[in-house]
């Protein structure tokens, strides 16, 4: 079957999977029968508001200028039938005339079975353990810069598994940058557009120095921890300095079945994280795990070197303390870690907001380090892979 553009709605196109055979009129909503025999109902409300005519969509930015609440709520359909093209055509009361490609109402049907379809895509996340340290996604930088389906599976990986390797890429200095901007935008911070990941004596953070740095999100400090985190080594001559990578949320997920009780604890009080200078002073206070509004978890936020002070109720004090030791615990655990040491020209890129990253001390006596680094939103990595599917 064919695959109508609807060039009104949103760039996509729905595949017709299953012809509209016939309707039934009920008092607010129109079911729909499929070739197929699935049943599908549409409230008229929601029929008239998703209206895909030039008059209810913009053509030039596909955007509503219906509002549905400018429509009376009781809206009823005068007439419908299924026409020869297989559209669905709608005569409104009042005069509006309304018609809908099937394969783009089959793909917004919301019967339980395609709701339950939608969600099980979303969920395309695998957790992931120690087994990670033989089954790292690695990536060809050459590769990556010229060929789009290449840059597609990169993309998927640190959508579905949230760490990646790439190899074969230069050592000069900003090179990082050519590979960000395949994504999209670099999201700046006050370290800067990248930052220099080398032991200074005027640190401004623990990174910036040569200490073991424990496994954490970077920029907890902010409302939005960046999505994407790259980290790309031009040089690594000194001693130590190990990269040690966990699935902060195979790891939320452990403690959600070994305690729950933990579980709700992090998910509930808030924790204070800080980083200041002489010139900026960033706090945020949220919780350890942030679940979706599914109870899915959707984000870790942890730096154990960025906390403020527990400020929780005297009651519940020992309960956070008791929790975080848990969680922490768990990261501990080898069978948790994905331990590696980057070598020039290599570069991990993970979802920050997911994977925590840990660096073990290095000797800076015994030779040179020099990472360089860089974020960029989740939404932008999420944006980029909808694009380069259409
Ligand atoms: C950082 C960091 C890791 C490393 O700069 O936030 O985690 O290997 N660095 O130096
Ligand atoms: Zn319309
Ligand atoms: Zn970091």
């Amino acid at each position: 079957m064919s695959a109508v553009h609807n060039p009104i709605a949103d760039y996509r196109s729905y595949p017709q999977v299953a012809d509209l055979l016939e309707f039934a009129r009920h008092p607010d909503l129109l079911e729909l029968r499929w070739s197929d025999d699935r049943l599908s109902p549409f409230h008229h409300q929601w029929l008239r508001d998703n209206c895909p005519c030039a008059e209810c969509v913009y053509s030039v930015t596909r955007e509503q200028l219906l509002e549905i609440v400018d429509v009376a709520a009781d809206i009823a359909p005068l007439a419908v039938a299924i026409a020869a093209d297989g559209y669905l055509d709608i005569d409104w009361q009042g005069g509006h005339r309304s018609r809908y490609h099937p394969g783009w109402l089959r793909a917004h049907a919301y019967d339980d079975d395609p709701r339950a379809e939608r969600l099980a895509q979303q969920r395309s996340r695998r957790l992931w353990q120690a087994e990670m340290n033989q089954q790292l996604p690695v990536f060809d930088y050459p590769t990556l810069m010229h060929d789009d389906q290449a840059l597609l599976q990169w993309l998927l990986a640190l959508r579905d598994l949230g760490i990646s390797q790439v190899t074969g890429m230069p050592t000069a200095v900003d090179s990082l940058q050519g590979i960000a901007r395949r994504i999209a935008f670099i999201r700046e911070s006050n370290f800067g557009v990248l930052f220099n990941v080398q032991s200074k004596a005027d640190a401004d953070s623990n990174a910036y120095t040569a200490f073991n740095l424990p496994l954490h999100t970077d920029l907890p400090t902010r409302e939005l921890q960046p999505g994407l985190q790259f980290l790309h080594c031009l040089v690594n001559d000194a001693r130590g300095g190990a990269s040690v990578f966990v699935d902060g949320f195979a790891v939320a997920e452990a403690l959600r079945r070994e305690a729950p009780e933990d579980f709700r604890s992090l998910c509930e009080l808030p924790i204070e994280f800080r980083n200041k200078d002489r010139r900026s002073d960033y706090r945020c206070l949220a919780p350890l795990i942030a679940l979706d509004a599914l109870g899915n978890v959707s984000e870790i936020r942890i730096a154990n070197f960025l906390r403020g002070p527990f400020d929780a109720p005297a009651q519940r004090m020992s309960e956070l303390y008791r929790a975080y030791r848990h969680f922490i615990g768990l990261t501990r655990q080898p069978r948790f870690q994905l331990v590696c040491r980057l070598e020039a020209g290599q570069m991990w890129c993970f979802d920050n907001r997911r994977t925590l990253h840990a660096r073990r001390e290095f000797d800076p006596a015994s030779g040179a380090r020099h990472f360089q680094g860089c974020y960029i939103d989740r939404d932008e990595l999420l944006s980029r892979i909808r694009v380069l599917q259409r």
